[in-house]
């Protein structure tokens, strides 16, 4: 049952396979959403500072039932904040937000200001050292169990590798049919970095895929299945967001196996348009 399984981060710490994405969720929706998730066997939780409802999620984990040390609760240190002192006292802020002791894991949202995505070619080497060190500082300060970064490409990681001292726990990126950053899986793995696939059900666009939904018949499951187990498969820790009580139970029957023709078949599928959320950064837009 994925809601049991694990991977283990390269410093030891286990990590759900199966997370809960809170993206788009106010407050009221998000803690309902965590109390609904936690009930039906999700233990990972995965918001941002830049979604604006940690407080939320941080009322639901506390509210939930369950014992805190039982949850991976993760939020990511806002894309603008790329100088130390900045992402530190914002590390302390979402402490502070959802009313934790500590998570269990924060990232950087974006090696880029979400202004200068699609739009510059600076990658922010040094600001992204700065607040990489404030996420450094945090774990050895016992606030996080865990550090890592999202949305870095390759040569992004190379400058945390070769600047940094703790190797990032997860690389959190896009990753869904019709977009596997292959080359970057195979990256995060040669260097003991667990890849997170974020919008694995490409936010909602790829439901009515013709394609898709064949495969999905084949197996008898429906297309949010077919991809989640699809960025599963991948070894991708994997984060498929909805407030739906309902789609959160069935996105976790996902005990099938993809066969690894099927698997091929899925990998070549071409670009997803996101329709009205292609003006989001993350799919290419800009802001
Ligand atoms: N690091 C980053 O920059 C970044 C960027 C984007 C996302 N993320 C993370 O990844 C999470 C997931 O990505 P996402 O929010 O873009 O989208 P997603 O999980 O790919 O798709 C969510 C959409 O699919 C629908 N859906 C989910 N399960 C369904 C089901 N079983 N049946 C029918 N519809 C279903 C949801 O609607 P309902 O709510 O109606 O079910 C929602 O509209 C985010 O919430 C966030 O935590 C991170």
């Amino acid at each position: 049952m994925i809601l049991q399984e694990t991977m283990e981060l390269n410093n030891g710490v286990s990590i759900p396979k199966l997370g809960l994405g809170t993206w788009l969720m106010e407050d009221a929706e998000a803690e309902r959403a965590v109390i609904d998730a936690v009930k039906i066997g999700y233990r990972h939780i995965d918001t941002a500072q830049a979604y604006g409802n940690e407080a939320g999620v941080g009322r639901g984990v506390r509210a939930c039932g369950v014992p805190r040390e039982d949850l991976f609760v993760v939020s990511k240190v806002a894309a603008e904040h790329k100088d130390y002192d900045s992402a530190a006292q914002s590390i302390d802020q979402t402490l502070s937000t959802m009313g934790l002791d500590y998570l269990d894991m924060m990232i950087i949202h974006s090696p880029q200001p979400w202004m200068d995505v699609n739009q510059s070619d600076d990658r922010f080497f040094e600001g992204n050292v700065e607040a990489y060190r404030a996420l450094e500082d945090a774990l050895r300060a016992g606030k996080l169990r865990a550090i890592g970064v999202s949305n870095f490409q390759q040569g992004d990681l190379e400058n945390i590798l070769a600047n940094c001292s703790v190797v990032p726990q997860v690389n959190q990126v896009l990753c869904h049919v019709g977009n596997t950053p292959l080359h970057l899986i195979e990256f995060d793995n040669d260097h003991n970095i667990v890849t997170e696939a974020y919008s694995p059900v490409a936010h909602g666009a790829i439901l009515d895929n013709s394609t898709v939904a064949a495969i999905a018949d084949k197996y008898n499951v429906s297309v949010p299945q077919l991809c989640i187990r699809y960025c599963l498969q991948l070894d991708c820790v994997t984060l498929p967001k909805t407030s739906n009580p309902a789609h959160m139970a069935t996105n976790a029957e996902v005990d099938f196996v993809i066969s690894p023709e099927d698997m091929s078949a899925l990998e070549s599928v071409g670009a997803i348009d996101y329709g009205d959320a292609s003006a989001f950064p993350v799919y290419g837009g800009k802001l």
